[in-house]
């Protein structure tokens, strides 16, 4: 019971990565800087993205959404295979990332806006109908998509982070830390409290190389003990620790996401934490119906088994919650980073899928 009340929550951290970084350093594995565009959308704020029309008659356009603390950047590999295959691509920067806007007031992140810049995006490329994928605080926007903006999609996939639920908010912050500490003993959301609190930009920014490491790191047992938990992420930090990062970011990408977070600040993407924290993101989601609620068209869940923040089990049984649609699970020996540690598998898994929609 405690575990179900738990399904959608988790979520976590990292990967950057940035255009602006990109358009300095070496060409290799980076998105073609001249296929970005930018637009203004609705609200007046203006987004950064790749764009990339079908190249083949009949395929559709993907909409890939990145989450915390990356860029469009963290789309490399599947940009240039499904672009190969003949895909449309539409990849922002997210709110609060790489050259889209960054305003520093949270209510600017509430997702039924952020679902509604997303549409703005494909209105403004006149796709009227997209399959969207979205990994970490993407993938949330996924679930959010599927609740406001149902008609614009043909289907959903989720990668690491399963369906967000609203009800995961209705407990307090507080709560929440209690149920995962009996749940999995540790608070796998502990880390969320340091995200919001005051500060916590500067003690990121004042150390990015243990902080890149720690959010991408070889060892995936460090994102129990050293991550996770209440104070854990903080404490790691303020020490400034050294550990291994993943080999799958090599030492070029680690260098140029790093200098992509020295150059554009925390301050914006923290706010992806302090809605959740806060009561922002729970009175929003109060906006989305009841027969909303749940996904009524194909879902693809791309399930991280070495992922100790969003455990895998979890996120599949929130998926099997919300879904009333044929629902494919693939599980990949990967932690958290899946679309970059298991990239080939990753990519075949979405094509076969989306080849058989
Ligand atoms: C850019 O990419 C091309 C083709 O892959 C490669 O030959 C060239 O060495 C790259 N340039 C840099 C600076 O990495
Ligand atoms: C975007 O649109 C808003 C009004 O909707 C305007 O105030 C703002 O200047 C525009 N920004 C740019 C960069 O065009
Ligand atoms: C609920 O979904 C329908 C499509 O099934 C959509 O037209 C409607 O706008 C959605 N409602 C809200 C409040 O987003
Ligand atoms: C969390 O657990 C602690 C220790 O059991 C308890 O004192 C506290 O009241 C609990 N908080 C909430 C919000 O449930
Ligand atoms: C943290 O450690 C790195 C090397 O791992 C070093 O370059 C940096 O100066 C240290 N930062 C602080 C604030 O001590
Ligand atoms: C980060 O990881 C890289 C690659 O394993 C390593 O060379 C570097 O020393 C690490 N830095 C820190 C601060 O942990
Ligand atoms: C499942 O999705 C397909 C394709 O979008 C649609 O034709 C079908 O009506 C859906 N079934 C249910 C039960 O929603």
């Amino acid at each position: 019971m405690l575990y179900q009340a738990l399904t959608a929550v988790f979520c976590i951290l990292s990967a950057l990565s940035t255009l602006a970084a990109a358009q300095t350093a070496s060409n290799a594995s980076l998105l073609d800087p001249s296929l970005y565009k930018n637009v203004n959308v609705t609200r007046g704020l203006v987004y950064h993205y790749y764009y990339s029309p079908p190249s083949q008659v009949g395929r559709p356009t993907l909409l890939l959404l990145h989450g915390f603390p990356s860029t469009s950047y963290d789309w490399r590999h599947q940009v240039a295979f499904f672009q190969d295959e003949g895909y449309g691509l539409v990849v922002p920067d997210m709110l609060g990332y790489g050259g889209t806007a960054k305003p520093v007031d949270p209510e600017f992140y509430k997702s039924s806006l952020i679902s509604r810049d997303m549409v703005d995006l494909l209105d403004a490329e006149n796709v009227n109908e997209a399959i969207v994928i979205g990994h970490d605080w993407g993938a949330k926007i996924v679930g959010r998509l599927a609740n406001y903006f149902p008609e614009r999609f043909s289907a959903f996939a989720f990668l690491s982070v399963g369906y967000f639920a609203p009800a995961v908010l209705e407990r307090s912050f507080a709560e929440l830390n209690n149920i995962t500490q009996q749940v999995f003993g540790y608070e796998n959301f502990g880390y969320w409290g340091f995200f919001s609190a005051e500060g916590a930009d500067d003690i990121i920014e004042s150390h990015l190389d243990s902080f890149f490491n720690i959010t991408f790191p070889a060892d995936k047992i460090l994102s129990i003990t050293d991550f996770a938990p209440l104070g854990a992420l903080q404490a790691w930090l303020e020490a400034n620790r050294s550990t291994a990062a993943g080999s799958y970011v090599t030492p070029e990408e680690r260098s140029l996401q790093i200098d992509a977070m020295r150059d554009e600040g925390m301050t914006a993407a923290l706010c992806w934490y302090e809605i959740l924290t806060s009561t922002i993101e729970r009175d929003d989601n109060q906006g989305i119906p009841q027969e909303n609620l749940t996904i009524k068209k194909p879902v693809f869940f791309g399930a991280a088994l070495e992922d100790y923040v969003a455990v895998a089990a979890s996120q599949i049984a929130s998926i099997l919650q919300v879904s009333e649609n044929t629902t494919t699970i693939q599980q990949y020996d990967s932690g958290h980073w899946v679309m970059l540690e298991a990239k080939d598998q990753v990519n075949s898994d979405l094509l076969s899928w989306i080849e058989n929609l």
